[in-house]
């Protein structure tokens, strides 16, 4: 190797392109997932890992670390303190407790409001040019928190919400119909949880509205058989029971959640543009519900590098599917406004 022998006066240092930095808040199940997901993408030059428990923390990174003969080079670093994640690009928390077998995702909310509390004014400081990416539960009053003690503008916090559970959708219309999910598209809005509302309307596979063309051809054909209102609730039932089969099953949802946020970090971070059911500030945005309501939920959002660049606010939906949404915006209000921030 020669030929890379430095010379007199060349520090081998050539002119860089701006180094992305990750913050990962709690380096639990989830955390860890979203992380060693996103070193997989080629997305990060440094990630921090930020976690409550010393020892757990460091050795969650010395294990990343020792991947790095198969990964492109990433600087790990990790530690307690918050202030390690100064000026990063993205900051995303997972900190705090999570749900025990049968119990709801907005029984966590004191538990982790006192938690916010301590990390999100401390990151916000420590990064004031950042996007926060929520996923701590419950996830959409948790951003509301957020995007409060932050005092970030709303477009640069976003919580992670039914950008999971459009997956968990996706995938089971997609095993219903044979099909990849990559190829239904389909959202899930409202509350990440059990109010969440499934927009059977605006279903299509391979550019095809599915349930425009059922009722064209209403039961006469082998699809629209597919399709009949009990599988459609047995889908929606299916998504909203997901996090709680899973967690009575292995204990706690990870990989998919990992997954979701990796894509969330990449949309932002690389200016994709893409469209992901994210909670957002809906102030205003869903029917029926006051405009001076300030509450977060998920709506199809489009993520750049600026953060949210827009939202869809005019979306068509029944009346049903209306009707349950104001729901999840009403069940959210409630929950946002007894905080008193
Ligand atoms: P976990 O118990 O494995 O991890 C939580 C971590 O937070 C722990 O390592 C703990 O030490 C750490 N922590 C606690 N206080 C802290 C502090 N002050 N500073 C830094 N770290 C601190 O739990 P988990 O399974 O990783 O779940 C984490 C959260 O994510 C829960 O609230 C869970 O409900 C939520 N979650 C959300 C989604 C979603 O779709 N939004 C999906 C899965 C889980
Ligand atoms: C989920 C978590 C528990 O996996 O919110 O849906």
């Amino acid at each position: 190797f020669r030929h890379l022998t430095l010379t007199d006066g060349d520090d081998g240092t050539l002119p860089r392109r701006r180094l992305i930095k990750i913050s990962v808040i709690g380096a639990g199940n989830v955390g860890m997932a979203i992380a060693q997901t996103i070193l997989t993408q080629d997305l990060a030059d440094e990630i921090v890992l930020i976690d409550a428990v010393a020892d757990k923390v460091r050795g969650e990174m010395l294990d990343l670390q020792h991947a790095a003969a198969f990964l492109p080079r990433v600087n790990i670093v990790s530690g307690t303190e918050v202030s390690l994640t100064r000026s990063s690009d993205l900051v995303i928390v997972t900190a705090g407790a999570r749900q025990i077998p049968g119990e709801t995702r907005l029984n966590l909310l004191q538990r982790n409001v006192s938690l916010f509390r301590k990390i999100v004014p401390a990151a916000a400081e420590a990064s004031p040019e950042s996007v926060l990416v929520i996923v701590s539960n419950p996830v959409d009053v948790l951003t509301y928190v957020a995007w409060k003690l932050s005092g970030f503008p709303a477009s640069r916090v976003i919580g992670s919400g039914t950008n999971l559970d459009s997956s968990r959708f996706r995938f089971l219309l997609a095993e219903h119909l044979e099909v990849s999910a990559q190829d239904v598209q389909a959202y899930m809005v409202g509350e990440h949880g059990d109010s969440s509302v499934a927009l059977w309307s605006s279903i299509s596979v391979g550019g095809m509205p599915v349930l425009a063309h059922l009722q064209k051809n209403h039961r006469s054909a082998a699809t629209a058989k597919k399709f009949d209102e009990a599988a459609l609730e047995g889908i929606r039932r299916a998504v909203v029971g997901s996090a709680y089969e899973v967690i009575k099953l292995k204990g706690y949802t990870s990989w998919a959640i990992g997954y979701s946020v990796a894509s969330i970090a990449w949309s932002l971070l690389r200016d994709q543009r893409r469209i992901h059911p994210v909670s957002v500030l809906a102030k205003g945005l869903v029917r029926g519900v006051p405009a001076d309501r300030e509450l977060f939920l998920s709506l199809p959002a489009r993520l750049g590098r600026a953060g949210v660049l827009g939202v869809a606010a005019e979306l068509v939906l029944t009346d049903e599917e209306e009707r349950r949404l104001r729901i999840s915006a009403e069940t959210l209000w409630g929950y946002c406004h007894a905080l008193g921030l």
